[in-house]
């Protein structure tokens, strides 16, 4: 990936797309930059699509601007950027074999590239995405994971600067899911070119993404790397979008350097790290993932950790982890990851038990409910 440095590859700038009264896209303000593999993660609905639309030229925005390469695209045509899109169900013509869906762009070009020309340019893509030797095959005799390919295929082949990926793995089972991401991001690596990929399953972003922007409501809520989305969320919407955590809503009582406290219910106080510009009496929400929580049989009255009752509701066995749903008289259900070797030492918790869960204090997140 380029440095920080480098003029971005594409930009929004202020971009809005309205639909009438519905605002898909809502002042987006994004530098992507040249190499980076880049994911839009959001719910349904909330503008994902838009954007990449935006990018692709098939939709012009209503204010703002979209820039490719530096120059302002807002009314080229999709044909004439350099940009490519895979679409959801792929969009692939049914009626043509292999060969003439991966071709389709070249021999759309004038003047009209040399057959020969359009025949090695198939085969090489044909090998990028590890289908050597399937050109004549209907479309309909390829499975799901091929069919990707061949939509891939399709869109490398114009060698784009930047390629569009729309839930491109949206059709495909778990395992073949997971295939085809890896198989993604060495494609990306080898090829250098910039991906950016439209999804709601967060594992996917969080897993292959150097970059995450986070939707809500046609609004860009938060950008980062997968390890500050998880570690920095700016709020409970991030932190309940990026990873699992726990949430237990309060009031801000404290805040200073050594520790913001929020008054959550039953008199207890969780001491966090604040996110910018929390003040004492607003309400927040802490945020304490799975594995930042201990259980323990025993109580402790260790310095700078909260140990609190608990039942044991449930457990879930996950391999090297077992995740606990625990029940607290006052901060309701929440789950507690515990590694196997801590079991080891500890024992297991049986359900019905009374277990004491336990976390370090300032390992919270003290976050407003909104960006
Ligand atoms: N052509 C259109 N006409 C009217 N409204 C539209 C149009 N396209 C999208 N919208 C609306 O804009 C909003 C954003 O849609 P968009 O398709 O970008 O969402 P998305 O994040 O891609 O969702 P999904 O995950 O369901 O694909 C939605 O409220 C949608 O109904
Ligand atoms: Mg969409």
């Amino acid at each position: 990936m380029q440095p920080d440095t480098d003029p971005p590859i594409a930009e929004f700038r202020a971009t809005t797309k309205m639909f009438g009264e519905v605002g898909a896209a809502r002042d987006l303000n994004l530098s992507i930059r040249k190499g980076e593999f880049l994911s839009f993660l959001g719910p349904s609905g909330c503008g994902k699509t838009t954007a990449l639309r935006m990018l692709a030229g098939f939709e012009a925005p209503t204010s703002g601007d979209v820039l490719i390469d530096g120059e302002r695209v807002n009314d080229l045509p999709a044909h004439r950027r350099p940009v490519n899109m895979v679409f959801q169900h792929y969009a692939l013509f049914p009626h043509l074999d292999v060969t003439d869906n991966i071709s389709y762009g070249l021999r759309q070009r004038r003047p009209r590239p040399a057959a020969a020309e359009v025949a090695q340019a198939v085969e090489q893509a044909l090998e990028t995405v590890r289908l050597p030797g399937y050109g004549r095959r209907r479309i309909w005799e390829m499975s799901g994971g091929q069919q990707q390919r061949v939509a891939l295929a399709r869109a490398i082949i114009n060698q784009p600067k930047i390629l569009l990926l729309d839930e491109p793995m949206a059709a495909l089972d778990r395992k073949l899911r997971r295939d085809m991401q890896i198989e993604l991001q060495s494609l990306q690596r080898s090829l250098g070119i910039t991906f950016i990929l439209v999804t709601h399953d967060q594992e996917e972003a969080l897993s292959m993404s150097d970059r995450i922007c986070i939707m809500r409501a046609g609004r860009i809520v938060q950008i980062g790397s997968p390890r500050e989305l998880y570690d920095r969320p700016n709020s409970r919407y991030v932190a309940d979008f990026v990873g699992k955590s726990n949430f237990f809503a309060g009031t801000v009582s404290r805040v200073e350097a050594t520790g913001t406290a929020l008054a959550v219910a039953g008199g207890l106080r969780i001491i966090g790290t604040a996110a910018p510009g929390l003040a004492p009496g607003q309400t927040a929400s802490a945020s304490l993932r799975p594995e930042q929580i201990s259980l323990a049989h025993g109580t402790t009255t260790a310095d700078g950790t909260t140990c609190v009752p608990v039942r044991v509701v449930n457990r879930i066995f996950l391999g090297e982890h077992t995740e606990y749903l625990v029940q607290h008289d006052d901060l309701g259900a929440f789950l507690v990851l515990v590694p196997r070797q801590a079991e080891a030492s500890e024992g297991s918790f049986e359900p019905g038990e009374p277990a004491f869960a336990i976390w370090r204090d300032g390992t919270a997140l003290i976050l407003p409910e909104d960006a």
